[in-house]
């Protein structure tokens, strides 16, 4: 078995095949002056099953492009099976045709990726799981929830309390209360459709002299966590500290986030960034040893 890490990925795909103790084949990647992707496999890869592990955030477009043009040349280059492991799943919150004529995107991507010749599809911690029923090939979601209450574990919390900033992801509060022996519960959070604008609101949840954790599947413009620590930190709670698995953190995330009292933020690295302290290798490396 050989793991290619695709340009979007180099230090989980690097992880993962050091775990597993497999060869790590390189990519060869460029932009042509116009934009379009160049894809080069450095290496034969005739007659070997491949891990192909390639995130695709940031530039989702063109991570999405980059997987395809993989998997295809994968194929034709000879290897037996190609396993792609997507680490973080663009497109996957449009899940839904929310409006009349809306693209239901994840299942376009999902169709294409089966059709570029996958024989295998693994992702983390997908926005909704039942999404994976759109592949005729196995398809797993892998619960970065293990990693990430490890590491909650090692901060000494004081009264901590576990908390999803909507319903949507409760099961992610919940799996990490769970092992950690934490209480968990959620607020409840509304989105204006054509703005994309979020209200969050919680009165439930007694914050005073606690230390709460956000969970969430990921944070983009930081609006929800920003929305959610502000209830917190003006009902009483000691620490606010959000945990998600993808930090995509869009231009002024961070700072929207600070401005409303969030003590620190922490992510997986699905999404290889400044912020990503928790690593998902072993995770996917379990799947194939
Ligand atoms: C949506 O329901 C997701 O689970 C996240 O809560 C959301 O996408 C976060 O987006 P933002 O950081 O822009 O508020």
């Amino acid at each position: 078995m050989i793991v290619v890490p695709g340009p979007s990925s180099p230090k989980v795909g690097e992880g993962v095949a050091q775990i597993i103790g497999a060869k790590k084949v390189g990519v060869d990647y460029k932009n042509f002056p116009d934009g379009e992707s160049y894809i080069r496999v450095a290496e034969g890869v005739k007659g070997e099953e491949v891990v192909l592990v390639h995130t695709t955030y940031p530039q989702p477009d063109k991570r999405v492009i980059e997987l395809l043009l993989l998997i295809d040349t994968l194929k034709d280059l000879g290897a037996t099976k190609v396993r792609v492991v997507v680490p973080y799943m663009a497109y996957s919150r449009q899940d839904t045709r929310f409006r009349d004529g809306e693209a239901v995107s994840v299942n376009t991507i999902f169709r294409l990726i089966e059709a570029a010749g996958a024989d295998g599809f693994y992702t983390v911690d997908i926005h909704k799981e039942l999404s994976l029923g759109e592949f005729k090939i196995k398809a797993k979601n892998l619960h970065a929830t293990g990693v990430i209450a490890d590491h909650l574990r090692g901060m000494g919390l004081k009264k901590p309390y576990i908390l999803s900033p909507d319903k949507g992801a409760l099961d992610i509060a919940r799996r990490i209360g769970e092992r950690i022996g934490a209480e968990y519960g959620n607020f409840e959070k509304a989105r204006d459709r054509i703005t994309g604008a979020t209200t969050v609101k919680g009165d439930r949840v007694d914050a005073r002299g606690r230390d709460v954790v956000i969970t969430d599947d990921l944070i983009s413009t930081g609006g929800t966590i920003a929305n959610a620590c502000k209830i917190l930190k003006d009902g009483g709670a000691r620490r606010v500290i959000a945990v998600c698995t993808h930090p995509l953190l869009v231009a002024g995330a961070y700072e929207r986030m600070k401005g409303a009292g969030l003590d620190e933020v922490l992510g997986t690295d699905t999404v290889e960034s400044e912020i990503s302290k928790i690593s998902v290798a072993p995770l996917i490396a379990k799947e194939f040893r």
